[in-house]
């Protein structure tokens, strides 16, 4: 029966845990996946987190199936956080919104359910993006190509060239776009820039998918959801996937969401029940202790507010990293000027490093980013940074 089954090639991201773990260096630092860490190396636990868990298990329950959109007061915190409580789309009740196994999953189902409707679209996701989107996609049954994204030379995007893919687009193409904090590169398009790619959506009649994996990471909660409100603004028709793995610290834990946006509350009725089919036939339901905890805190006025605290000291302490990177690759020797590792935004950094200067960092160095040369700048602490300085510093000498 497996005789012909070829191995597949190791996960990007995720096999280069398998190959960290595996790594007996002592030195070794792991600027691979995607994942916060504190100052002393360690995962945070949120106080706002424990205070949900403790809460929560002061009141034992037992453990029934949840609903296939999940908890309730989750999906409405969800909507909350993507379009705002008070917010039309939210009070007139025209969004569908469903928990999802991590920001993945809510990508999965928004795919699966868009390879109903439009089977014949074609995908487009950024020059570069997250490795994930285009096997997700192409699983999901589509042809995915790309959108120019990426300016190497200037280091920055390409925002012409970008226009220019979106409105070379046919009809119905599905834009799928990073909401903030652009994984793998770090670099954001201006709020001007998003008016002009929301132009061209409806202009075009493109299917925008908004990835927002990192919201809060940026610049706040809600100055990373404003890009939302432009798409709403334009009475666009919309797909919003949502995680909580990072600003939550909840990786394992798997909380996510998916939120359509759609002309009415009978549409969205329709399109919600059209996604629980989705979930129901690929895992039934989703878990209950992620989106309790999740919902328990944004729920909760105090806890919220911690949360909203917590989630500011980690995007604060990753953007001081950023500065200490450059200043620590100065002072290893590094001629080149690294400035623009401060411009960019969020967890990563698209270092330009090559594939063969990353591979040496990992054989020579123990130090993993991925194969394009990004490196998760939130994994880098005031212990480990001067290591990976020196081991960048040695890599670009040659
Ligand atoms: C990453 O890009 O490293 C994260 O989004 C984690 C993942 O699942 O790939």
């Amino acid at each position: 029966l497996f005789s012909a089954v070829e191995m597949a090639p190791r996960d990007p991201i995720l096999g280069l845990n398998e190959q960290f773990n595996a790594d007996t260096n002592p030195n070794k630092v792991n600027l691979g996946v995607g994942v916060y860490f504190d100052d002393n190396g360690k995962l945070p636990l949120l106080q706002c987190v424990q205070a949900a868990e403790k809460a929560l298990m002061d009141k034992p329950t037992a453990r029934g199936y949840l609903p296939i959109d999940g908890i309730v007061a989750y999906d409405n915190a969800v909507k909350g956080l993507v379009f705002g409580a008070d917010s039309e789309p939210v009070t007139s009740g025209r969004v569908a919104t469903v928990q999802a196994i991590g920001g993945t999953g809510g990508l999965k189902i928004g795919a699966d359910f868009l390879k109903k409707i439009s089977p014949d679209a074609k995908v487009l996701i950024s020059d570069p993006s997250w490795e994930n989107h285009r096997a997700l996609f192409t699983n999901a049954g589509f042809v995915v190509d790309t959108y120019a994204y990426y300016d190497a030379d200037n280091r920055g995007v390409n925002f012409d060239g970008m226009l220019a893919s979106l409105n070379a687009a046919a009809p119905g193409t599905i834009i799928v776009l990073h909401a903030c904090c652009h994984n793998p590169t770090g670099y954001d398009i201006t709020s001007a820039q998003w008016d002009q790619v929301v132009e061209v959506v409806k202009a075009k009649g493109l299917t925008a998918f908004l990835d927002m994996a990192y919201q809060g990471f940026g610049y706040g909660i809600a100055e990373d959801g404003a890009v939302i409100q432009k798409f709403v603004a334009a009475g666009l028709s919309f797909f919003v996937s949502t995680s909580f793995s990072k600003s939550f610290s909840l990786y394992g834990e798997r909380v996510g969401g998916l939120s359509v946006l759609c002309d009415s509350k009978e549409e969205a009725g329709r399109v919600l029940s059209q996604l629980k089919i989705v979930i129901r036939t690929n895992y039934s339901n989703p878990p209950t202790h992620g989106g309790a905890v999740v919902a328990a805190v944004l729920g909760n006025p105090e806890l919220r507010a911690l949360w909203e605290k917590e989630l500011g000291e980690m995007r604060v302490r990753i953007k001081a990293m950023r500065q200490t990177l450059v200043d620590g690759l100065k002072a290893a020797g590094v001629q080149q000027d690294m400035s623009f590792m401060t411009q960019q935004i969020g967890m990563f950094s698209y270092s330009g490093l090559s594939k063969d200067q990353m591979v040496r960092l990992r054989s020579e160095f123990g130090v993993y980013g991925t194969d394009t040369g990004r490196i998760c700048v939130a994994a880098l602490n005031s212990k480990n940074i001067d290591y990976v300085c020196q081991a960048i510093a040695k890599v670009i000498a040659g």
